[in-house]
């Protein structure tokens, strides 16, 4: 059967349009391993962590007292999104990333006040856009919503326009990719924009790493559960024999790159094989897998970079803490 057959169907005041056939996870994965668990230094990418458990775990880490980042950004919405938004009025909300859409509605509440109806969810999931369709538009009537299967490092410009936009990217996600890939992103981001047009950004703030680490080594573990489920991913994928107990969790801060560094160690010397792609791999005991890039922001650093990306911060709103930022930037010219 073909995915579309399978796939359940829209209300009727939404549409689904694939920008990207995605790469089969097995085809991408297999690229990954070979680039990055072969040669001395071993890292991954952290998109594989989100198969169906992983998506499940991270929503768990976000309900975790430590991890401090989704409710600080919730409260930070709650408290400036209307006016955000306000400031730009726009007929659409894009939403790069929009994953559960889980913070959308109080965006979806600022877009009505401005006479806007239309969402636009982006994200590699189709299921996820299907979801959040469904639940959006069932409880608003004046919505309409226009989801994207869209890989966010690829499809961006070839987002068709509704009039004035509100390009969100929320959950510090951009924290993800190191500076010069976020170069590139916020190249992109910046071409979706027209004069009129806003870009909101919600970022985590560097701050103490006795705040910072136990948000990612959590005292229950669900974060080195979600770290180490990348390991069963490959297992799965990739008929692997990985053991994924004999690998630790580890998190340290990154002074070069101002982020916090997920790992996994290997605690004994491990011999693996993955017979799909016919792979043998080794791990000396002590040895780790680099497996997410977590990076924090500095505002005046942020402004400079988003600047150089003809965007220039307009308003920034934060928790009293400042633990979290949201920036709305607007497009200027090149700095
Ligand atoms: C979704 C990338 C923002 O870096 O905080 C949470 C992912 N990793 N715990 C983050 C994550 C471990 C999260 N981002």
């Amino acid at each position: 059967m073909t995915e579309a057959m399978t796939a359940p169907p829209l209300p009727d005041r939404a549409t689904l349009t694939r920008l990207t056939e995605p790469q089969p996870l097995r085809d991408a994965l297999a690229d990954a391993v070979q680039r990055g668990l072969t040669g001395p230094d071993k890292w991954l990418e952290p998109i594989f962590f989100y198969d169906a458990r992983g998506s499940e775990l991270f929503d768990r880490i976000t309900e975790l007292d430590e991890y401090y980042l989704t409710r600080t950004e919730a409260s930070i919405l709650a408290r400036h999104g209307d006016a955000l938004v306000a400031a730009v009025g726009p007929d659409e909300l894009v939403e790069i990333g929009s994953g559960s859409s889980s913070k959308t509605p109080v965006l979806l509440d600022a877009l009505r006040a401005s006479g806007g109806t239309c969402y636009v969810p982006l994200d590699i999931s189709e299921s996820a856009l299907v979801e959040a369709a469904e639940r959006l538009t069932t409880e608003r009537d004046w919505l309409t919503v226009e989801a994207y299967v869209a890989d966010f490092h690829r499809d961006l410009a070839a987002v068709p326009r509704n009039g004035r936009r509100v390009v969100a990217f929320l959950g510090s996600t951009l924290g993800n990719l190191v500076p010069h890939e976020r170069k590139g992103l916020l190249a992109d981001i910046r071409t979706m924009l027209a004069p009129g047009d806003g870009f909101l950004l919600g970022v985590d703030l560097v701050k103490g790493e006795d705040v910072l680490l136990p948000a990612y080594d959590d005292a229950q573990g669900v974060t080195a559960e979600f770290n180490r489920n990348v390991l069963h991913v490959i297992n799965r994928e990739l008929d692997g024999d990985l053991p994924v107990d004999a690998f630790e969790h580890r998190v340290g801060w990154n002074h070069d790159l101002e982020c916090v560094d997920l790992e996994l160690v290997a605690t004994r010397d491990i011999a693996a094989r993955l017979r799909a792609i016919d792979l043998d791999l080794s791990f000396e005991s002590g040895e780790s897998i680099l497996t997410e890039h977590s990076c924090k922001f500095r505002l005046p650093d942020l402004t400079q970079e988003l600047a150089q990306a003809g965007l220039c911060a307009a308003q920034i709103a934060t928790d009293p803490e400042e633990r979290f930022a949201v920036v709305l930037a607007l497009p200027a010219d090149l700095a």
